[in-house]
């Protein structure tokens, strides 16, 4: 079942839609920029979420990324960073009904000057 997990992750869970998020390969080196592409990941993911689609940040999708870009047509001039799987979540299946938990903030965020 593992196995089928793994192979579902290069099928794109299933989406009907994979986003490749790509930047200017004259922009390397430099972390800002992949700052920026994680910062616009977010805002497409909170986007499709306020229109009902959900979505999978994956970098399963682009392991193969000579073949993603061959048939995207991603030309040499464009780094692929990840991609993202979209589509109306199938509330039936299983999987999403899962909901991980999170640390509180309070063990990996240091307030200062907020009454300690
Ligand atoms: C940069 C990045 C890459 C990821 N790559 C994968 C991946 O290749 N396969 C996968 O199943 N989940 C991947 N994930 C995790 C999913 O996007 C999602 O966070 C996960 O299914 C669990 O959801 P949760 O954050 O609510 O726990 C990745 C997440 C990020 C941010």
């Amino acid at each position: 079942m593992r196995q089928d997990w793994v192979l579902r992750g290069f099928r794109q869970f299933d989406a009907p839609v994979s986003l490749v998020l790509a930047y200017d390969r004259e922009l390397d080196p430099g972390a800002v920029v992949h700052f920026d592409l994680g910062a616009l990941c977010y805002g497409i993911v909170l986007a499709a979420w306020d229109r009902g689609l959900g979505s999978v940040i994956n970098g399963q999708g682009i392991m193969r990324s000579d073949i993603v870009r061959e048939v995207a047509r991603i030309p040499e001039s464009q780094v692929i960073m990840t991609c993202v799987a979209m589509g109306y979540p199938d509330d039936s299946f299983a999987a999403n009904t899962v909901r991980s938990d999170r640390e509180a903030n309070g063990d990996f965020v240091r307030y200062v000057g907020f009454g300690d």
